[in-house]
């Protein structure tokens, strides 16, 4: 039993690191095998819509034929039996890297002769999300949406889906040396002493549920 994880944070021990290894940690708990891979440590970009993968003739069909660095990535999560991507939002969205990681990692195995049925091997995944934003802003913000977005990709794909929210984080450790008016500094930091604890349980916990055969 191998679990990946995936790190669309460009920021190390930060809120979406953080979550990701209590994920791994829980699934290690579990007895599986865990490795996680930062994408800002790599050398890569997006789709180049080559169409190399939907080629008939070629050799290494439904499997992106780029090579850079997520090439062997993009193999041991084939090869692995549970993967979570993690993400900051920003500006409404995954990051930038995060988008080009999910083009290259699902346009390989999307089928354009039954778009329903996809050429991925079937894997428990989930989807690990930090942001500013509260929950009490979500219906003005629309990102429910994007996130059940984001779920039905992976399930589509892989035929299971877990998402785990982390909301109203700590950006910085010291709000009064920043230009961050909008935002009350201190209940920031009492948030994250209380509840992004229960946020890194609930990752460990999904972290043993992936392992979970
Ligand atoms: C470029 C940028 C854009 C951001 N945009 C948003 C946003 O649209 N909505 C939001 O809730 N938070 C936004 N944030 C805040 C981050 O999502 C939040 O601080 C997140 O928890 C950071 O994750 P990290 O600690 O793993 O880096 C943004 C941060 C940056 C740097």
């Amino acid at each position: 039993m191998k679990v990946m994880a995936v790190n669309g944070s460009p920021r190390k021990n930060w809120n979406t690191d953080t979550l990701l290894k209590n994920v791994l940690d829980g699934a290690a708990s579990a007895g599986a095998e865990t490795e996680m891979v930062y994408l800002y440590d790599l050398n890569f970009r997006g789709c180049r819509s080559c169409m190399a993968c939907k080629l008939r003739k070629e050799p290494r069909p439904n499997r992106c034929v780029l090579r850079d660095d997520l090439t062997p990535v993009l193999d041991r999560i084939h090869e692995a039996d549970a993967v979570v991507l993690g993400s900051p939002i920003y500006f409404s969205e995954v990051t930038g890297e995060m988008r080009s990681f999910f083009e290259r990692f699902l346009f390989q195995y999307l089928n354009y002769d039954d778009y329903s049925k996809p050429l991925s091997p079937a894997k428990k995944t989930a989807w690990v999300f930090t942001m500013n934003c509260p929950e009490a802003w979500f219906p003005q913000v629309g990102y429910r949406e994007v996130f059940q977005r984001y779920e039905n990709w992976m399930k589509l794909y892989f035929g299971h889906c877990e998402t785990l929210l982390s909301m109203d984080t700590m950006q910085v450790k010291d709000y009064s040396r920043y230009h961050l008016g909008m935002f009350d500094g201190k209940a920031k930091c009492q948030r994250h002493e209380t509840v992004f604890p229960q946020d890194c349980k609930k990752a460990f916990e999904l972290g043993v549920k992936l392992a979970a055969r």
